[in-house]
């Protein structure tokens, strides 16, 4: 399965995802596109040799006109499974209709808790026992596509966002290269608005 991984940033769990990739054959990261130049995870590409572009936004350029690129840019790799790890961007919803069942994402809350932005802060200020992470099928609306693997963790009292971030990071590095597995056996299906697994609705 060719797996074409979107970042912005750190790239962390790409990381995981091609360290995880190493250990089957099921998948492969072929390539890597970020929408910022200066990406910490363009150069762990780089140092495992797997291609990587930029689709930078430009000046005055309409949603729509920014997708059409990047729709370009992801068609030249002919991925079968597209990964955003870390993508912050908000993409239109004919783009994500245009990858329905073959985009995924991961969102550092227990969804349908916290979509959108600071997570992490918003589970300490509500004083909530766990938190977690969430890998779902991307669909039009923002963190709200069907959940395929959780990962739960505690939040303790004295927790700060950067403990109870980290404690969360290290729960995605396990489960996305999971679901990124799952994929590549063929074992993992959206229909109907739902996730299947071995045809088992999640
Ligand atoms: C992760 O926390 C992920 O849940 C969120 O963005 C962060 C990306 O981290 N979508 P990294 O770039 O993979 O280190």
């Amino acid at each position: 399965c060719r797996v074409l991984v979107l970042i912005s940033g750190n790239g962390s769990n790409l990381q995981a995802i091609i360290d995880g990739c190493d250990d089957h054959l099921d998948a492969e990261v072929i390539g890597v596109i970020s929408n910022k130049p200066d990406a910490y995870g363009l150069i762990r590409a780089h140092h495992n040799e797997i291609d990587t572009s930029c689709v930078i936004v430009r000046k005055d350029e309409s949603r729509p006109e920014y997708d059409a690129r990047l729709k370009l840019a992801i068609d030249r790799y002919q991925p079968d499974l597209i990964v955003l790890a870390g993508f912050m961007r908000i993409l239109s919803d004919e783009f994500v209709q245009g990858f329905e069942g073959k985009m995924i994402n991961i969102h550092p809350s227990l969804l349908p808790k916290y979509t959108g932005l600071n997570t992490h802060q918003r589970a300490i200020d509500a004083k909530d026992k766990e938190h977690g992470a969430s890998v779902h099928f991307v669909t039009p609306e923002l963190d709200a596509g069907p959940v395929i693997l959780q990962a739960k963790v505690p939040v303790y009292a004295e927790d700060t966002l950067d403990t109870l971030a980290e404690r969360v990071h290290q729960q995605e590095h396990a489960i996305y290269p999971m679901v990124v597995k799952w994929f590549g056996q063929n074992r993992l299906k959206m229909a109907d608005g739902c996730a299947y697994l071995d045809d088992i609705r999640l």
